[in-house]
């Protein structure tokens, strides 16, 4: 179509998205399609939440608010900050927007000059590369092989940066891997950005409170003080209090980049919904122990769905230490031939044949750029993924 603008060529709608699409109209059409691709927790919002939400309606808390979030959610988030990952923000240094996505968006639109490049280790979250392009910057892509447990080493960082270089995002626990990085690592990649001041680095810490490990988490802006007015730490409350329809995101960061991730925000959408802030205002104030009885579940789950994963042939799966999801190797896979004939050679037609042969729907490692692998969300309930991974295993055993 003419009349739209050339940056559209540039971008693909989000592949996760359009595989819901498919697996959505195979059910439409009556056939019984697990999907596995869920990026958002199965839970309910907790109940005080959604209270506190109501009672912002009740109380006409229903107009415009400050552009980057109402004085009362600007100070609840940085004592978060303060609280849970030891980082000292004021309210000006910190910005709300409607979800983490956009204030992805706001700092690249603040950042990105054509052509400055933002390194993005693989496999990644599908939005990264979209929204640098998006903001006509570059996406550099660093495989991090799983020998390497899916994480960027200090050298594969090191050799990425250019002078070009304006970004590097970190996401820790990672969406598709789960992989989680530690103190140590942390800090020593943040050598690697002390040699390079020009570089700005987004932690994107969302999965924070979905992990498994028992230690502490850590992010790098409070790992490496010396590198905190050049970090851009992101976190909001979607993932971790079942918010995702919410639309409440956040970061703290350096006032310049804050204000000018403001003044674009001024420009676009204005404030996030004022109703979902009064909700995010009593998530992050509230009780926080349901949050283990997440944890708890989302672990249940994991734990039996990479037995069973690891049960297939052909399959493998280490357990992750975070989010929710497996990033499931099937080289052993391809070369196979399926009842149809057809050879497997890609991670996609893996998928597709698992959509098609075992109606279960899960996402091909290309679209997370790291192959072959595909990922599967584990935020569903357990009857589902034990039903999932008993068609998978009937389905390799058709292939050849
Ligand atoms: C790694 C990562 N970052 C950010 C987001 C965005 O979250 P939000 O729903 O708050 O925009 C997601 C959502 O899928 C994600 O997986």
């Amino acid at each position: 179509m003419t009349y739209l603008a050339k940056r559209l060529s540039q971008i693909k709608p989000s592949p996760t998205l359009s595989l819901m699409k498919q697996a959505q109209e195979m059910r439409e059409r009556g056939l019984d399609v697990l999907i596995l691709a869920a990026g958002e927790p199965d839970f309910f919002t907790p109940d005080w939440i959604a209270t506190a939400a109501k009672g912002a309606i009740d109380a006409h808390k229903t107009k415009y608010t400050d552009v980057v979030g109402t004085p009362a959610l600007r100070k609840a988030v940085c004592e978060k900050f303060e609280k849970e990952n030891n980082l000292h923000y004021t309210p000006d240094e910190v910005i709300v927007s409607t979800g983490g996505k956009q204030v992805i968006f706001n700092a690249f639109l603040a950042t990105l000059d054509a052509g400055d490049e933002v390194i993005i280790p693989a496999p990644f979250w599908v939005s990264y590369p979209d929204m640098a392009l998006l903001a006509e910057g570059k996406p550099v892509f660093v495989s991090c092989p799983e020998e390497d447990g899916f994480k960027l080493t200090p050298k594969r960082l090191r050799d990425a940066i250019t002078p070009r270089t304006k970004w590097l995002v970190l996401n820790s626990p990672s969406n598709p891997t789960g992989a989680i990085y530690s103190k140590e690592e942390l800090i020593a990649l943040g050598q690697v950005l002390l040699e390079h001041p020009h570089v700005l680095t987004l932690c994107d810490d969302i999965y924070e409170h979905i992990q498994y490990t028992g230690r502490p988490f850590e992010t790098l802006a409070s790992v490496e003080p010396l590198l905190k007015d050049r970090v851009l730490t992101l976190n909001g409350v979607s993932k971790a209090y079942a918010m995702t329809g919410w639309r409440i995101g956040f970061a703290g960061g350096p006032l310049p980049l804050i204000k000018a991730m403001g003044m674009i925000q001024s420009q676009s959408t204005s404030n996030p919904c004022s109703i979902a802030q009064e909700a995010a205002l009593a998530a992050l104030s509230g009780p926080k122990e349901f949050l283990g009885d997440f944890r708890a579940s989302f672990q249940g789950r994991r734990d039996e769905t990479v037995r069973a994963i690891e049960a297939c042939d052909g399959l493998t799966c280490a357990a992750p230490e975070g989010a929710f999801y497996l990033y499931v190797g099937c080289k052993g896979l391809l070369g196979r031939t399926t009842p149809a004939g057809a050879t497997l050679q890609t991670d996609a037609q893996v998928c597709q044949y698992f959509l098609e042969e075992a109606l279960v729907a899960a996402v091909a490692g290309e679209a997370f750029g790291l192959s072959p692998y595909f990922r599967i969300s584990y935020a569903t309930d357990m009857k589902t993924l034990v039903e999932a991974c008993r068609r998978l295993a009937e389905a390799i055993k058709k292939l050849k």
